[in-house]
């Protein structure tokens, strides 16, 4: 073979052994998926806090499979290598503080409930290292990722998105984070949902500093621990505020948590704080409505004071995707706070009912404990009586509708310690809210309950 040729046919054979080579580098590539950083106490003492912020993206075409996402993906959205949609509104998802270092555990599943629920471009703000370990340094942070975020936007604005395709999801401090990049876009923004947003550090400062209507078209929040790690002020136009927004059904008390922070009980600690993200992931399934009733406050709403939307012309706000929550009004009422109560589980819808107790006057105090029935399921509430009043009203949540509610029981269970000896009910009332259907409250009148026997009544109904 003439040497030539020789190297001719070797100069072949590279080509080929590269190309081969980096086919196979890029098919590796193409089959690995971008995750979260994460950060170590070690690492964190070495580097002190390094701000550094990737971005990922999960689209329906690879929703098991995040990319990540960068300047240079919006030049490859051309080619098709990514998979972002200009045409598609994006979901902006944006995790918060990090006690531990550790990547978010609930963000993939985030993603896809919103990827099942509506085809959009999901795009994570992935800025572990700089949300992790000292909270006060966490929060000297918060505002150059919303600065680094909006640089993002604005590029993506060349390319064509509207700032009103963007939905933007914070977690606690992350909800502060979509807050001021709403603020650098002067609220042109759609909308901006705040799942518990933080509140130390937060509560008193200014509308400028925090999350807060104005900084998107829509707002709304879900608060679960606004007595600890959640902010206890309205902030968005919907404020929905779950068993009163403090203590969730099913979470320890989370009163001790900050001495807990930095042990492993932390993910037991933040029960109440993580069940705004666990309700919100619910409410995409769409498995149940979570409506909220407009009040002043818990108390009220608990006396059964408020029942209807009517500020909304009855159609109530609901948790989820909806667009303004459901709301039809214009303009939006702002920093609306709304109540309801939920279960302790997945989906944790629950049917809210109306107590109305007429009794005849006493001669001393008196407990009495009220019990609905359905199957094997019971809700139970004890009510002090006092001797001047006569009218009782409460709230109780229960699991299913009013019309399937087998029975009522009542049981004078202050006997011993108030000496009270029977107490007799005028009436007790029964109503679900808020219903669209003016429907009658059912009743039962002229009960007597005497001490150690406790009272009950069936109800003959069916679900219409
Ligand atoms: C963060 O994770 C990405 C992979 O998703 C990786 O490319 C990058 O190097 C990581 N950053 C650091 C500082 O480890
Ligand atoms: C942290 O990230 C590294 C590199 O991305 C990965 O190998 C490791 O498993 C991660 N650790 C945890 C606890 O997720
Ligand atoms: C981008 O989204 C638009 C609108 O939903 C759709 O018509 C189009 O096919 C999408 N493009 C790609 C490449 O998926
Ligand atoms: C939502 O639905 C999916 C699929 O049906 C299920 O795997 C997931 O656990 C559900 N999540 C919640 C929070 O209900």
């Amino acid at each position: 073979m003439p040497r030539k040729q020789k190297s001719v046919l070797l100069c072949v054979l590279t080509v080929c052994i590269t190309s081969l080579v980096v086919g196979v580098e890029e098919k590796q590539t193409d089959e690995e998926c971008a995750d979260l950083n994460n950060t170590t106490w070690q690492e964190y003492r070495r580097h002190r806090v390094k701000l550094q912020v990737q971005y990922l993206l999960l689209t329906r075409r690879n929703i098991d499979c995040a990319q990540v996402f960068n300047q240079e993906s919006l030049t490859e959205t051309q080619q098709q290598s990514s998979y972002f949609n200009i045409s598609r509104p994006t979901k902006v998802i944006i995790h918060g503080y990090r006690a531990l270092g550790s990547k978010p555990s609930w963000v993939k599943q985030l993603a896809q409930a919103l990827l099942r629920a509506q085809d959009v471009n999901v795009v994570v703000v992935d800025w572990v290292y700089g949300a992790s370990f000292a909270y006060n340094l966490v929060v000297e942070n918060y505002k150059d990722v919303a600065l680094q975020i909006s640089v993002l936007i604005n590029q993506l604005q060349e390319h064509g998105c509207k700032l009103e395709s963007f939905h933007f999801i914070g977690v606690s401090l992350g909800a502060h984070v979509a807050g001021f990049v709403g603020t650098l876009f002067e609220g042109k923004i759609g909308r901006i949902t705040g799942l518990d947003p933080a509140g130390p550090m937060f509560k008193g400062a200014d509308t400028y500093d925090r999350l807060d209507p104005s900084d998107a078209q829509f707002v709304d929040a879900i608060h679960t621990d606004s007595d600890y790690f959640g902010i206890s002020i309205p902030v968005g136009h919907v404020d929905f505020f779950l068993n009163g927004g403090k203590d969730q059904t099913g979470c320890a008390r989370s009163r001790f948590a900050s001495i807990l922070v930095y042990f492993p009980v932390y993910g037991y600690v933040i029960c109440d704080h993580m069940r705004a993200l666990h309700v919100y992931m619910s409410a995409l399934n769409g498995s149940c409505p979570l409506v909220g009733i407009p009040c002043y406050s818990y108390e009220d709403f608990m006396k059964g004071r408020c029942v209807d939307c009517a500020i909304y012309k009855g159609t109530c706000p609901t948790v989820g995707l909806s667009e303004n929550c459901g709301i039809t009004v214009s303009p939006i009422p702002r920093e609306q706070k709304l109540f309801l109560l939920t279960s302790s589980s997945p989906p944790f819808c629950s049917h809210h009912i109306l107590l109305q107790l007429e009794v005849s006057p006493l001669d001393k105090s008196a407990e009495v404990e009220v019990k609905l029935m359905t199957d094997n399921l019971g809700t139970e509430r004890r009510l002090r009586l006092q001797r001047d009043t006569t009218v009782y009203r409460t709230v109780l949540s229960h699991p299913v509708a009013l019309c399937e509610i087998y029975s009522i029981q009542l049981k004078n269970t202050g006997a011993r310690f108030y000496r009270q000896g029977d107490i007799h009910i005028k009436s007790v009332c029964l109503s679900e809210f808020p219903s669209l259907r003016r429907e009658e409250p059912i009743c039962v009148n002229n009960i007597n309950i005497r001490r150690g026997a406790p009272w009950s009544h069936d109800f003959v109904q069916v679900c219409g």
